[in-house]
């Protein structure tokens, strides 16, 4: 969603930190984009709807400043129009920012009071003006700062230049990030530190209430009662952050293939000394319950947890979307482990279940890609995915990822428990570690993928469907299909279609299954049949050389429960891609959707 990028330099043109660093931001979704930068002693605001492409050719080639502010709005009050994009400038104070003022409108009122008027529905410009207000009021960057923080409720990173004090950026933060990037007599601020990393990795992370005061050579970081704190500076390793397309045409593409890698990346850390390395899992044992809580794709991994622990471990699991978790009788214990799984690890909803957690004082478990990210701070442990950075907004190797995490701290579980023999440990471990092999040809088989995006792709409506496990991931497969084609596509449990979604299976509605588990196979099935004799074109995924004229069939090889949904997903991921190619669509960065969603 809305991107920062902020710089400040003694000898360098901060204009190319400012694009570059928005460019590096634009996978994450936006609408529009805005730059704001000291020229001829004034503050030059140049925005537009659309692309930062566009905001570029906008700007006056020949322009060169020393201190600046950017953004990509992501739109939420307002349209995404220039006039609403940011920098927002209100008499003294220009500002970029991230987050919700959720009590902007009775802030507005006062200001409005106060002979303040407003030219955009952004609730950034009334907290522009709030910010201008109080600097009037104190002519005092600390107190102005204070009083801001204690009057707006909701969120923000903010990065803000005063007319007055142009040797110095400001900014503050409340659970939305900022980093504060250092570079030689440049100091660069971000709201993600990969979108600067070709001028520094070193960092630092605020906190919520926190402010800073940067100019080209110094960093002061403050609390809000002024006191200067001493941060660590952090630095982040280059080699896991290559955010380049490759040869691949497409990020989606290229992460999906990296999934070769990936999988037993994440997981080799607690496989690569047989049972002793899984040992060093957390002890899941003195939970009655675990609770899953997650959104979009996490959520979907979730789901394969949960089939695993209560299935494979007998261990009771409930998964939550976050969303929903929040305003819903939670009936948390000292007996529950609620697991919070995210990618970026700053997904606004998570984030707010989280602090729901913790306000409560039960015990928390996040599985994160995103070193450092916010959830990975708040929660009481944290285990990472070794995904690397995901550019696509649909997610795929984060995706596998988070379940071959989640199968290998099931099957902790399960030894610890004794659901799970020694044995079977030894094998899931060998199946995990040749996960290359059993992946390569799923992935390689494109012919058999595109053969049937050409029979889909002109389809409006696609239902996909499966039983237990099979129906956890086939809600994957359909929400990577919507979500990059613009195909209408949903899943069922199979055994549902019969009260009520048959009814709309016409001549040549393609269905898509997948059926992986020999004690339901022959229901699934018998569903398919249903749907055929209704003149539905049927596709199935299955693992045991299942034959049938009448489907169209992708086998893949078989596996344990705890390798099998990699395998499943892999066509379902491959389907979708290729299907969104012959449609055209913006596959990377799909309309109206973002990577990281970072308002409620
Ligand atoms: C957005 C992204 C999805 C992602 C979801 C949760 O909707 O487009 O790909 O699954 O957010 O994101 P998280 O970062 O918390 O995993």
């Amino acid at each position: 969603m809305c991107g920062i990028v902020g710089a400040i330099s003694k000898n360098r043109n901060i204009l190319p930190i400012l694009i570059t660093g928005l460019k590096n931001l634009e996978y994450r979704g936006y609408d529009s984009a805005g730059v704001a930068y000291l020229k001829n002693n004034k503050i030059n605001i140049v925005k537009t709807s659309g692309k930062v492409s566009k905001l570029e050719n906008k700007l006056n080639k020949s322009d060169e400043s020393n201190i600046g502010i950017a953004h990509t709005r992501w739109a939420t009050h307002g349209k995404a129009t220039s006039v609403n994009a940011h920098p927002h400038r209100v008499n003294h104070i220009t500002i970029v920012h991230n987050g919700i003022i959720e009590n902007f409108k009775e802030i507005k009122e006062m200001l409005e009071n106060n002979n303040y008027s407003f030219k955009s529905s952004t609730d950034t410009e009334v907290g522009c003006a709030l910010l201008n207000y109080y600097y009037e009021k104190f002519k005092d960057v600390d107190k102005t700062i204070k009083a801001f923080m204690d009057k707006v409720m909701g969120s923000y990173a903010i990065t803000m230049i005063i007319d007055s004090d142009l040797d110095n950026l400001y900014v503050l933060k409340k659970e939305s990030p900022l980093v504060i990037g250092i570079s030689d007599n440049t100091n660069i601020v971000a709201s993600d530190i990969r979108a600067i990393l070709k001028y520094t990795n070193k960092y630092y992370i605020l906190d919520d209430f926190e402010y800073a005061k940067i100019s080209s050579n110094e960093v002061i970081i403050k609390s809000i009662k002024g006191e200067i704190l001493n941060k660590e500076l952090h630095t982040l390793d280059l080699k896991d952050n290559d955010n380049s397309k490759g040869h691949y045409k497409h990020y989606m593409l290229k992460e999906i293939m990296e999934q070769k890698t990936t999988i037993l990346k994440t997981v080799l850390p607690f496989i690569e000394e047989g049972i002793d390395s899984l040992m060093t899992l957390p002890d899941l044992t003195k939970y009655k319950e675990i609770f899953i809580v997650g959104c979009g794709t996490a959520y979907h991994a979730g789901l394969v947890a949960k089939y695993l622990f209560e299935e494979v471990t007998n261990t009771r699991c409930s998964v939550y979307l976050a969303s929903e978790y929040r305003y819903q009788n939670n009936f948390l214990s000292k007996d529950t482990l609620t697991i919070f799984i995210s990618q970026s690890g700053e997904t606004a909803d998570t984030i707010a279940a989280l602090k729901l957690v913790k306000s409560k004082g039960y015990p928390t478990l996040g599985i994160i890609n995103v070193e450092n990210s916010t959830i990975s701070y708040l929660v009481d442990t944290c285990l990472y995915t070794k995904a690397g950075s995901e550019i696509a907004v649909a997610s795929t190797k984060a995706y596998t990822a988070q379940v071959a995490l989640l199968s290998i701290l099931v099957h902790s579980h399960g030894l610890r428990n004794k659901t799970i023999s020694r044995d079977n440990t030894i094998e899931v471990i060998d199946e995990f570690k040749s996960i290359e092999k059993l992946i390569t040809p799923l992935l390689n088989d494109k012919d058999t993928y595109l053969s049937i995006a050409k029979n889909i792709y002109k389809e409006e409506d696609i239902f996909y469907i499966g039983r237990g496990l099979d129906y956890y991931l086939s809600m994957e497969g359909a929400l990577k299909l919507k979500e990059i084609s613009y195909i209408h596509s949903e899943s069922y449990a199979a055994g549902e279609l019969k009260h009520g979604t048959i009814s709309l299976i016409k001549k040549n509605t393609p269905v898509i299954a997948s059926a992986t588990n020999s004690n339901l196979n022959a229901k699934t099935i018998s569903n398919l049949k249903e749907v055929l004799a209704r003149g539905a074109d049927i596709y199935l995924i299955c693992d045991d050389n299942y034959k049938d004229d009448t489907f169209t069939i992708v086998n893949i090889p078989r596996a344990s429960e705890f390798v099998k949904p990699i395998l499943v997903i892999i066509p379902y991921q491959l389907i979708a891609y290729y299907t969104a190619t012959l449609r055209g669509t913006d596959i990377d960065k799909p309309k109206n959707l973002a990577k990281s969603v970072t308002v409620e």
